[in-house]
């Protein structure tokens, strides 16, 4: 009879029963259990105490710019509107009419002047108040009717909302942060260029962990070409020989562009909090290869208009993760916004949005297809690769498997998200963890 190798034989059973919803438990520095990933109990859980009580990203200001533009957020049974009012506020409403509950706006964005029931045409103000209910009693007073509020905040052109009655505390601090980081690209006066969405047939940590390291990057031929592989690879690390050239450029092209970054006033710390906060988060500038303008097949820019007048193209990206649902990638030239909706245990909604200048002309300052292609192609090769790492994960044969170096960041996603359900995120932070900062 044959032996197991020791490393196989330490490893749960295939056919070990699934550890019940109640318990969070995980072996450090190892992928999550299947349940995690593939059961309706956990899904829910997920909405419940994840994208329900967690900031989450939800558009960019650039697509509702004028008042009346709205944008719908829908996940599970919740769904947002996120609207400009006519005082260019943005607020955030339950999308649930006050009169017996019809959901209101159906379409995923638009443009209207008032929130009109389709039930009995209860009517709202883009603030939410009603204005218009008909063949009420006399004693009906609208006041007490306006829809359910979200809470909403705005960094630097980023949209966030959050449906718990008392959010995480933490966003003023992460706002001060990041903005400096973000604000000189002007996002808030940016404009959508294009969005797409794309359903993954994948659970939604699984889009996240793949967005979270670079060790599947040999899978992306064409976003290698100005992005470095070596991304992931602390100086420290063992780097495989293979990117030993690619980190000598990565070196020279940074050693380069921080002093073009400290002569600008440019912030280009990396600063990383990804799983010792309620919202954890990450950002930093990093360059970028060939002509390390932007994401094009030479590096060189997709849109001549740049986002802001600093009068330099060659300006690397701005990188910022942030947990649960987004992350971003700043060129000189446009802002590229990724959002994560679940849609169901097996099924996740990735909305990618390119933003550039305002006044940048399609065809004139910019070729769409030019703007688009890389990240559309990349989209689609992490899509296929998170169906084939959920596919296997599904399968009664999967057990954990370990994280390598390079994939620190995808170990703080699930160790950031089983603490979040456990409810071990605090703020202010306790005082044996005082910043936060890691690696
Ligand atoms: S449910 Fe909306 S007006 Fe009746
Ligand atoms: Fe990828």
């Amino acid at each position: 009879m044959s032996q197991l190798p020791a490393a196989a034989a330490n490893a749960p059973s295939i056919g070990d029963p699934a550890p019940p919803p109640e318990l969070v438990h995980r072996v450090s520095g190892q992928s999550l259990p299947a349940p995690f990933y593939v059961s309706d109990e956990w899904f829910t859980r997920d909405i419940d105490e994840i994208f329900s009580a967690h900031w989450i990203f939800a558009a960019a200001e650039a697509e509702i710019p004028e008042p009346g533009d709205f944008v719908t957020v829908t996940f599970a049974t919740r769904s947002i509107i996120v609207i400009r009012d006519d005082a260019n506020e943005v607020r955030a409403h339950h999308n649930v009419c006050r009169h017996r509950g019809a959901r209101l706006l159906t379409e995923p964005a638009g443009s209207t002047g008032t929130i009109v029931c389709r039930y009995h045409s209860w009517t709202y103000g883009t603030d939410g108040n009603l204005t218009y209910a008909d063949a009420q009693a006399p004693d009906f007073d609208k006041t007490c009717f306006s829809l359910r509020p979200v809470r909403v905040r705005t960094i630097a052109g980023l949209v966030f909302i959050c449906l718990a009655d008392q959010p995480p505390a933490d966003l003023d601090d992460l706002a001060d942060i990041v903005e400096p980081y973000l604000r000189p690209h002007d996002l808030a006066n940016a404009k959508v260029a294009r969005q797409t969405d794309l359903v993954e047939n994948g659970n939604w940590k699984l889009v996240m962990e793949n967005n979270r390291e670079c060790y599947h990057c040999g899978g992306h031929p064409e976003l290698l070409n100005v992005f470095f592989p070596t991304w992931g690879y602390s100086d420290t690390d063992a780097i495989p020989p293979r990117l030993g050239p690619v980190m000598s450029r990565y070196r020279q092209a940074t050693e380069e562009l921080v002093s073009v970054w400290d002569r600008l006033g440019l912030p280009h710390k990396r600063i990383a909090q990804l799983d010792t906060r309620p919202t954890g988060f990450h950002i930093e500038r990093e360059a970028m290869d060939l002509a390390g303008e932007s994401f094009t097949l030479d590096g060189t820019l997709a849109c001549t208009r740049l986002l802001t007048d600093l009068g330099e193209a060659r300006l690397g990206r701005v990188s910022m993760h942030m947990q649960p649902n987004m992350w971003l990638h700043i060129t000189s030239d446009h802002g590229l916004l990724f959002s994560v909706i679940p849609l169901a245990p097996d099924k996740t909604l990735v909305r990618t949005t390119w933003l550039v200048h305002r006044d940048a002309v399609e065809g004139v300052d910019y070729d769409l297809d030019r703007l688009t292609s890389v990240w559309d192609v990349t989209n689609r090769q992490d899509a296929d690769l998170v169906e084939l790492a959920h596919s296997g994960i599904a399968s009664p044969a999967y057990v954990p498997g370990p994280y390598g170096p390079s994939e620190f960041q995808v170990e703080a996603f699930v160790n950031w998200y089983v603490r979040a359900l456990r409810g071990e995120h605090t703020w202010p932070q306790a005082a044996e963890d005082p910043d936060g900062s890691h690696r």
